[in-house]
């Protein structure tokens, strides 16, 4: 096996989904290149180091521009905060190493096409870890439309609500919180959650032509973590719009952090001419299948268990009826990632591909300021 030595960059929430992705994906899946864990870089040394010790990282680096100069690294894994995605993506690029990069790809479009620009004239291996495609149920949606078992697509529902925020004593910025500061996270569930339903979309659904959105912040001000001032705060707290796709389909996207009781659930449903599919975080093995051709009397929704070895990803877990979990998705990110390597060809969603949802964010935060039905930017 061929060694393919990584670095990742922020040890949070997303630093342990990819450690753990590195270390399962070549026991489950036949690859050809061997992960290495050779280095972890954050600000704080001691973290940084406790961290590699729990992983199994070889070293540590406190600045990522250091880590770039480094000739051992092939791959360069960005698992930090939003405002840092494009400066080490196009240091990263111009030092002629791959890269993935945690989602949404920038802080908005302009940034975002730097990045594509970036890693095309370096021509490096490039992909954006939105892991919800590689849920196997949503996998097997996207299978299930391309096969055209749903026939023409009329409606796109999405929806991603959660609850964190509505506490207004909670800060703004810093570590943990730094997804309330508009500086550091570019928007707020628009980037942050609607960006997921977004990408999810377009590859099921294809492109959006426009949107109509409504915006809120519903907390005006907080004290700010690291100033200790208050603040005001500039992320949108809550997003819904309207979309109309290039296939003529209508679309609903729902995003907050003001759901009391909903912690994350991201559910999307999609109705066609024969068929509909849903599909639920919570129940993420799942998928939700109507078909109009079944015979009447017996027609209705069945609630399929995306557990056995003919969908998408299983026959490299367990044995039939035994389910996996959100940890997956990552792992068969970065297999597929591998595969792409071996096969010379591009990881989806490329930087490109990620562009187009960051084109769509740009449109409705646009929109949610104007009032008006906003055209989406096309990816040239
Ligand atoms: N794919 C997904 O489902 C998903 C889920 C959560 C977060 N994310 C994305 O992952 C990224 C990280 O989010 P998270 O939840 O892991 O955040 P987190 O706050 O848990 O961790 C962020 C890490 O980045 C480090 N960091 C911050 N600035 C840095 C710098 N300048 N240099 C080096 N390290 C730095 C922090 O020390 C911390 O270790 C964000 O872009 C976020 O949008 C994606």
């Amino acid at each position: 096996m061929k060694k393919l030595n990584i670095a990742l960059i922020g040890y949070g929430f997303m630093g342990r989904t990819h450690s753990n992705a590195f270390r399962q994906s070549s026991k489950f899946f036949d690859l050809q290149y061997e992960p290495v864990l050779k280095c972890v870089c954050a600000r704080d040394a001691a973290k940084a180091q406790a961290f590699a010790d729990n992983w199994g990282y070889e070293g540590i680096e406190t600045d990522w521009r250091k880590l770039i100069e480094r000739k051992d690294i092939d791959v360069i894994d960005i698992a930090a905060p939003n405002n840092v995605h494009a400066d080490i993506a196009i240091a990263a690029a111009k030092a002629g190493k791959m890269i993935l990069c945690e989602k949404p790809l920038s802080m908005d479009g302009p940034q975002g096409k730097k990045m594509v620009a970036a890693v095309e004239k370096a021509g490096v291996p490039n992909s954006v870890w939105y892991n919800y495609r590689r849920v196997p149920a949503v996998t097997l949606a996207k299978k299930l439309i391309d096969e055209g078992r749903l026939g023409r697509i009329f409606h796109y529902r999405a929806k991603f609500l959660q609850d964190w925020t509505i506490n207004p004593e909670l800060p703004q910025g810093g570590a943990g919180l730094w997804r309330l500061d508009v500086k550091v996270a570019g928007s707020g569930v628009t980037g942050d959650l609607l960006a997921h339903c977004i990408d999810t979309a377009i590859w099921l659904n294809g492109g959006v032509e426009k949107v109509n959105a409504m915006t809120e912040t519903f907390v005006k001000e907080r004290k700010h973590s690291l100033s200790g001032k208050v603040e005001k705060v500039g992320i949108d707290d809550a997003c819904a719009f309207l979309a109309r796709f290039k296939n003529g389909s209508l679309a609903t996207f729902e995003s907050t952090r003001y759901a009391r009781g909903h912690k994350a659930l991201y559910t999307l449903e999609i109705n066609g001419e024969h068929a509909s599919i849903a599909w639920d975080l919570h129940d993420l093995h799942r998928l939700q299948w109507f078909d109009h051709k079944d015979e009447g009397q017996v027609r209705g929704w069945r609630n399929l268990h995306i557990s056995d070895s003919d969908h998408p990803y299983m026959k490299h877990w367990w044995v039939p009826g035994l389910q996996i979990g959100y940890e997956h998705t990552f792992t068969h990110q970065f297999a597929d990632f591998v595969k792409s390597l071996e096969k010379n060809d591009p990881c989806s969603p490329s930087f490109r591909e990620a562009l187009e949802t960051q084109y769509i964010c740009d449109a409705v935060l646009k929109s949610g300021k104007t009032g008006r039905w906003e055209k989406v930017t096309n990816v040239k």
